[in-house]
């Protein structure tokens, strides 16, 4: 998979993917919108997501909590206090980097997670690594910079209206852990899911919608007994394998596993791993799956007075739930998606650019094509029938050829078009995106057909 970055960006924009944020005054940096066809991918994604680890998963149920929590929340949680990034500025040239991502990007093999601020600045002296801008050597020492974004709620801006945009979905299931076992009557193990914005002031946002400052996550925390002898951190390892090489056809070449290592670890976590994903710009944490012990809910019955402790039905036994945490970035994995599917194919009659989405994601599954204008009433009527059980879009303009290479670039897997002998025959012509091969296809048969191939 060797792609150029710039061109899969600028054939997301021409196409209606993925458009640069506020474009029309000149951007906002780093922020991205989706587009018709973009945001159409995006709900699919987020629903394969739900069905696999929410709806169909036997122990799993859903949530939808607030975006401003209660700032105690982010007390509880450590962000308040810890959810910082390494900040260094050049003094020549004044730009502003993350410390450890200055080590990281120069030495693509060393992971900084867990040193200490003196640790990286003397690396970075020892090193003489330089500023990526103006290649001076004359760094400030590093402050610690807060992740939080910062608002005021209601009409007095001061100290005790702040609240903050959450850094992370996963506060949300944990504050609401005891309403949703209580409401639906769960008996551990089990998990709850969510899905949405999260937001973090990055120092370093970039490379297209990799790292933004507002994205949305889908997170799953499990919860399980403390004695509980399963290993369940294994189980949603295989899980999000299984999600990611079979649901949305994830090539094995293309991802790997990292474990973490003990001094790299998180504060509240016993065991880490990262599927880090082969992009363009190099290799990146797709979705990290966590052990965050119990933790999280220890630090909200501690600092609500609430009782946040399960007991057993079985054992009378009362304890604090312990979490394993699967938990991806919606933006980075429809990344990862488009990286593996934009294609540049040479044909005989020239080059075509294809999205080889998934079926399942592909903004359209069918596109109806009547060959020439005398076909348009024929093959509304059948646009209309497809529509019922089909994502169909309707596309009479140009000639087939070029209506071919419009479907190819945006993904469409199949193409119907009505012709000439449709009416004698009752039949039209369904082309595959991937093979180019055509057949003929009886009308009556043509649901069952496309019903098979799609899903
Ligand atoms: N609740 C755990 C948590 O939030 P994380 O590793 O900070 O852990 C989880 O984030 C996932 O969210 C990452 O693996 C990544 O896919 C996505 N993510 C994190 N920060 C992001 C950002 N600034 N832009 C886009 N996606 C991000």
């Amino acid at each position: 998979m060797k792609i150029e970055i710039d061109k899969l960006i600028s054939h997301l924009k021409t196409q209606g993917f993925v458009f640069p944020g506020s474009e029309i005054y000149g951007g906002l940096a780093n922020s991205w919108d989706y587009g018709p066809l973009g945001s159409e991918v995006k709900n699919k994604l987020k629903k394969l997501w739900w069905d696999f680890f929410v709806r169909r998963n036997e122990y799993n149920i859903g949530l939808d909590s607030s975006i401003i929590l209660n700032p105690k929340v982010w007390q509880a949680s450590g962000h308040l206090g810890n959810f910082n990034d390494p900040l260094i500025d050049c003094k020549k040239c004044k730009s502003r980097f993350r410390a450890d991502k200055l080590i990281e990007e120069k030495f693509s093999d060393m992971n900084v997670g867990g040193w200490t601020n003196q640790k990286i600045e003397d690396f970075i002296k020892d090193k003489s690594i330089n500023c990526p801008k103006c290649n001076a050597n004359d760094f400030t020492n590093i402050r610690q910079f807060t992740l939080m974004f910062k608002t005021n709620q209601g009409v007095v801006e001061d100290e005790a209206s702040t609240v903050y945009l959450r850094p992370e979905t996963a506060q949300g299931i944990f504050v609401q852990y005891k309403n949703s076992q209580r409401a639906l009557r769960k008996k551990l193990p089990f998990g709850i899911g969510q899905i949405g914005k999260s937001f973090r002031n990055e120092i370093t946002p970039g490379n297209f919608i990799f790292r933004t400052r507002e994205f949305e996550q889908m997170e799953l925390e499990f919860f399980f007994s403390p004695n509980d002898t399963n290993d369940w951190f294994e189980y949603w390892l295989k899980k999000v394998k299984f999600f990611l090489e079979k649901i949305i056809l994830i090539d094995k070449k293309n991802y790997s596993i990292r474990e973490h290592k003990k001094d790299e670890l998180a504060h509240y976590a016993k065991r880490t791993v990262d599927i880090e994903f082969d992009f363009p710009f190099g290799r990146g944490e797709l979705w990290g799956i966590a052990h965050r012990s119990d933790f999280d809910l220890k630090q909200h019955q501690t600092h609500s007075g609430q009782d946040l402790s399960y007991l057993d039905p079985e054992t009378n036994e009362k304890y604090i739930a312990n979490v394993i945490e699967p938990s991806v970035g919606v933006e980075r994995l429809l990344l990862a998606i488009f990286c593996q599917s934009y294609v540049e194919e040479k044909i005989d009659n020239g080059e075509r650019i294809v999205m080889k989405l998934p079926y399942q994601l592909a903004p359209y599954s069918i596109a109806i094509m009547p060959l020439q204008k005398q076909q348009n009433k024929r093959a509304n009527e059948l646009y209309k029938e497809l529509l019922l059980d089909f994502d169909a879009t309707f596309d009479e303009t140009g000639n087939i050829g070029k209506r071919y290479r419009r479907q190819d670039a945006i993904g469409t897997p199949y193409c119907i078009t009505i012709d000439f002998d449709t009416e004698k025959d009752n039949s039209v012509t369904v082309r595959n995106r991937d093979t180019m091969n055509q057949e003929r296809i009886e009308i009556k048969n043509l649901k069952q057909y496309l019903l098979a191939k799609i899903f």
